[in-house]
């Protein structure tokens, strides 16, 4: 059976793509950033996921502002990227896992969550500069990935709630998948930030340290606030934590935080990197 065995969560901002594509990562400014992928690429080493599930959100590359899911799953076995407008070079292919997408979406669809399924499907910016932070051009290659995409960008957003309750029927999903596999969970987005308005540039980092702690230890108290609680603490594109939460409600039993790093600013956000260990209630109990 598959396993969950722990996540890892970062901010996706696009800057940190260019900073890659120019070779930045032991410029002072972005230093204290790159550094803090040193124990995820330690972490990913050890535990050696053979697939990893992607919570993020889309920004108008895969859908746009006429047509916005609150929920997508990617459901083929291979997913482009392309030119978003922010001078990124563009990424080869990603490898995905039909398998798994389709045993996620017909679980997650038997617990009444109403998804759109892309058999075709582009990752943004919070799916490639991720997943380029993780592996490294040079490094292992990525291993093949899940996309699941939750709606941060066009109003009315699900509640943060109904992401928790979302990351927890994946979790189901996952875990009831008959291959014998090791699958990791990666969250995107996030921490506070606002792009847009008179607030542009607002960052909370009391926020972001609270919400880094209760990820944690008290996922149910991110969970009950509400959106606009979340906009007003952690700026409007703050609400990208939701894929943090839904990442969260994937995991149950023990769930510690195995690394955590604040560093602001990244661009205007507030940047935040963390690995989870997962030992879910049934290993648990098998001990
Ligand atoms: C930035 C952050 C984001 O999450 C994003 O999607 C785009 C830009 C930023 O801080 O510049
Ligand atoms: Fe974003």
């Amino acid at each position: 059976m598959a396993r969950i065995i722990g996540a890892i969560a970062t901010s996706h901002v696009p800057s940190i793509g260019g900073a890659i594509a120019k070779g930045q990562q032991k410029d002072p400014y972005w230093k204290p950033f790159f550094d803090a992928f040193d124990p995820v690429h330690e972490w990913l080493d050890r535990n050696k996921p053979d697939v990893i599930v992607v919570i993020y959100n889309d920004h108008g590359l895969t859908y746009f502002l006429d047509k916005m899911p609150t929920f997508g799953v990617g459901a083929a076995d291979s997913y482009t990227n392309a030119d978003e407008g922010w001078g990124l070079p563009v990424r080869p292919p990603y490898k995905g896992d039909s398998e798994l997408s389709w045993h996620i979406i017909d679980n997650v669809m038997a617990e009444d969550f109403d998804l759109v399924t892309c058999q075709e499907m582009q990752v943004d910016h919070a799916f490639v500069v991720p997943m380029q932070l993780l592996w490294p051009d040079g490094g292992a290659k990525p291993i093949p990935a899940v996309p699941i995409t939750i709606n941060s960008i066009q109003h009315p957003l699900p509640r943060p709630e109904r992401c928790y309750k979302f990351g927890q029927a994946i979790g189901r999903a996952i875990e009831s998948f008959p291959r014998d596999c090791k699958v990791a969970l990666l969250a995107t987005g996030g921490l506070s930030h606002q792009l847009d308005g008179t607030r542009a540039g607002f960052i909370n980092k009391e926020f972001d340290l609270w919400c880094m702690d209760k990820i944690v230890n008290d996922p149910e108290a991110l969970a009950k606030l509400s959106t606009k609680e979340i906009i007003e603490k952690a700026g409007s594109q703050g609400v990208e934590v939701m894929c943090w939460i839904a990442m969260r409600g994937a995991m149950h039993g023990l769930v510690s935080a195995a690394f955590s790093k604040y560093h602001i600013p990244v661009s205007n956000t507030g940047g935040a990197v963390m690995i989870f260990d997962n030992q879910p209630a049934m290993a648990l109990a098998a001990e």
